[in-house]
């Protein structure tokens, strides 16, 4: 069986069918759109014109997402949604392997009852620190399909680049997407490549991409991050700061360089006490929020320094007049002000788990669980009825080197810890994988550092019952295939599951000190 998420239930039966055999295809007119799929991964195989077929129904009693597949003679398929049915033909589509070259679609005959552990089975792709582009983009949201995710969580805007045409701000694109060079050798190096990077979304790119996605069974979950990683805006509109000093677009990626000559924000933060910061925020929503439908907005939060807002005269001036105690809780009246905005648009804000910084946090919001230590601002928010989404660093931080978290990490992830109890379960809408692209230049680099981690993600996400690490790596094997058939370069075994502690020791210190490649290249 080389099916990756194992399915909830499955069942071999005697004997083996041929696809080749299915002349007739008969799908319930509620799943518009499917056929596409259908002839999309089995075309191939139907062209004989057999006398089998291929039968997809509804069936309500189904999990909303879950489906059942038998495979005997003729192949039925039953779901009472579409993504359900679609998920149905993505199982097909591994154990027939169907996207590789010289397959004779024959497949075991089986009967499989399968549904999701979580709803939200996310995957992020930051394209600010690196841009990848609208058909590296498609590809990916193919493999997430493949693997049963659900929601794309795009970074598109940081100190390093800002992706998004927005049309009212057209120099966020214009300046804000273009940066001179890159860092390299680490982020305890003040290194750069020489190499200029540029590249943003047009909104009909975005609404390209959107539907493709949809199309799939994923949502696209939009993150403007603020109010700091913001130096992209900054350096198109400097008066969004305290300080209206003009900055280049970043194209460091940590303090070390800033520090070098002698400025200590490397991240500095919009200016929240001036209401022009305000009203671009909201207009920059605004847009955002046409180009995704999703019911959820990211709004970052992350990593925001208080510093200029300890000497900036709105920024003091907004605190007294709301009667703030001191500059976190400005942080959480702001994103406050955010949700209200957000609320009004039926959307919900997500932001990662700095934003509970000031208590002072409405607790509709979503918080994204990501700093390697305990918050207990995480489990507080859990207990006051909030709901996180999980990308502990230590499991999903896909861009960290195996050294440090190998495959089995990411693999043995269980939801409760630091703070979170199964008692929480219901709180726990799901997982995510990150993928941040500071060291990540290359489609071939980043398809290094996410697979195989993809696919331990997508069991951790799909199916968390009986896991074992010797049969999942078994049916990775077997898996393998498909991944080089799809063009996916993954990171091998003595890379991906290193175990001997020097080597480990060694080459993360080499990683983190002077070269970021130091895997990527003995994967070759
Ligand atoms: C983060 O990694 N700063 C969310
Ligand atoms: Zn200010």
């Amino acid at each position: 069986m080389n099916v990756i998420p194992k399915p909830q239930k499955y069942q071999q039966k005697q004997g083996k069918v041929d696809l080749k055999g299915i002349g007739k295809i008969e799908i319930d007119q509620k799943f518009d759109g499917l056929a596409e799929f259908v002839q999309e991964y089995f075309g191939k195989f139907f062209d004989k014109g057999g006398d089998k077929t291929l039968k997809v129904t509804v069936d309500e009693a189904i999990a909303k997402e879950g489906y059942s597949l038998d495979v005997d003679d003729d192949v039925s398929i039953a779901a009472s949604s579409y993504e359900g049915a679609f998920y149905a033909l993505q199982t097909l589509r591994i154990m027939s392997y169907a996207d590789c070259k010289d397959v004779d679609g024959i497949v075991d005959k089986c009967h499989i009852e399968d549904k999701p552990e979580f709803s939200w089975r996310g995957l992020h792709l930051d394209e600010s620190r690196h841009f990848f582009g609208k058909e590296f983009v498609k590809k990916y949201i193919d493999m997430m399909a493949m693997h049963k995710l659900n929601v794309l969580h795009w970074h598109l805007t940081d100190d390093q680049g800002w992706r998004i045409e927005i049309k009212k701000y057209p120099l966020l694109t214009e300046i804000g997407s273009k940066r001179e060079k890159s860092n390299i050798h680490g982020w305890h190096s003040t290194d750069d490549d020489g190499t200029p990077v540029s590249g943003f979304y047009t909104q009909e790119d975005a609404k390209e991409v959107v539907e493709y996605a949809q199309k799939r069974g994923i949502i696209i979950v939009p993150e403007i991050d603020m109010p700091a990683h913001f130096q992209a805006a900054f350096a198109a509109y400097p008066h969004l700061a305290c300080r209206e000093k003009k900055v280049e677009v970043a194209w460091y990626f940590g303090g070390k360089y800033p520090l070098s000559i002698g400025q200590k924000d490397w991240n500095r933060s919009a200016c929240i006490g001036k209401p022009t910061t305000m009203q671009f925020i909201y207009d920059v929503i605004d847009e955002i929020c046409e180009m995704f439908p999703a019911p959820y907005f990211h709004i970052g939060g992350d990593e925001a320094p208080k510093e200029e807002w300890k000497n900036c005269e709105h920024c003091q001036a907004l605190i007294k007049e709301k009667g703030l105690k001191d500059e976190k809780q400005l942080q959480g009246y702001f994103i406050n002000q955010v949700q209200k905005y957000l609320a009004t648009k039926n959307k919900r804000l997500l932001g990662w788990n700095e934003v509970l910084e000031g208590k002072n946090l409405d607790s509709s919001v979503v918080v994204q669980y990501w700093v390697p230590t305990l918050d207990v601002n995480v489990k507080n928010h859990l207990n006051s009825g909030g709901q996180v989404v999980l990308s502990k660093h230590k499991y999903f931080y896909f861009d960290m080197p195996y050294a440090q978290y190998p495959l089995q990490t990411t693999y043995s992830f269980q939801p409760y810890f630091d703070g979170i109890k199964p008692c929480h379960k219901d709180s726990v809408l799901g997982v995510e994988g990150t993928v941040w692209t500071e060291w990540i230049a290359t489609p071939e680099k980043l398809n290094f550092q996410l697979y195989p981690r993809m696919e331990a993600l997508s069991e951790v996400a799909w199916n968390q019952n009986e896991k074992n690490w010797k049969e999942f790596k078994a049916r990775l094997d077997e898996f393998k295939p498909i991944l080089t058939a799809c063009g996916i370069g993954y990171a091998k075994d003595e890379i991906s599951c290193v175990r001997n502690l020097i080597t480990r020791a060694k080459r993360r210190a080499k990683w983190y000190n002077a070269d970021e490649n130091v895997e990527f290249d003995l994967n070759k």
